[in-house]
């Protein structure tokens, strides 16, 4: 028998090889999108701000954007008088839609109601929507 042929041992043993590397990959292949979910995104620091020029808020309208990583939302109750608050339902996530014609946020999945200051009105929300600092500058609104 010569040196360079496969035994049955050798070759158990590559087989065993190769079998443990596609496992690892395929562990890596369905762990890293769980990963990625779970880790805060880049951007999204307690100190960071956004900025939105006035004229994208109307008044009794809303401005939906991303502020920390997270869904937010720019109201306008009264003309120059601006509202930011987190656009995430405090009940269980959901995102919140606003109202214009009732002038109040819903929340599409257990009917969560919240004020244009993210009181709670009705439903299942345990507290308020997270609200904003809000600044004006300019014909800018700043929020955080
Ligand atoms: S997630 Fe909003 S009311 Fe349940």
């Amino acid at each position: 028998m010569e040196q360079n042929e496969l035994t049955p041992v050798r070759r158990r043993g590559f087989l065993g090889l190769m079998l443990g590397g596609l496992g690892a990959a395929l562990g890596a292949m369905f762990a890293w999108p769980v990963l990625r979910y779970l880790s805060p995104r880049s951007g999204g620091g307690a100190d960071s701000q956004a900025r939105v020029t006035r004229d994208k808020v109307p008044v009794g309208g809303a401005f939906l954007l991303e502020f920390r990583g997270r869904p937010a939302v720019l109201l306008q109750p009264k003309a120059g008088d601006f509202v930011a608050l987190s656009a995430v339902c405090t009940h269980l996530g959901c995102i919140v839609k606003w109202q214009k014609d009732k002038g109040e946020f819903l929340c599409p999945c257990h009917g969560g109601r919240f004020s244009n200051t993210g009181e709670v009105l009705g439903g299942p929300p345990p507290k308020p929507l997270e609200s904003f600092k809000v600044a004006l500058e300019g014909d800018e609104i700043v929020i955080g």
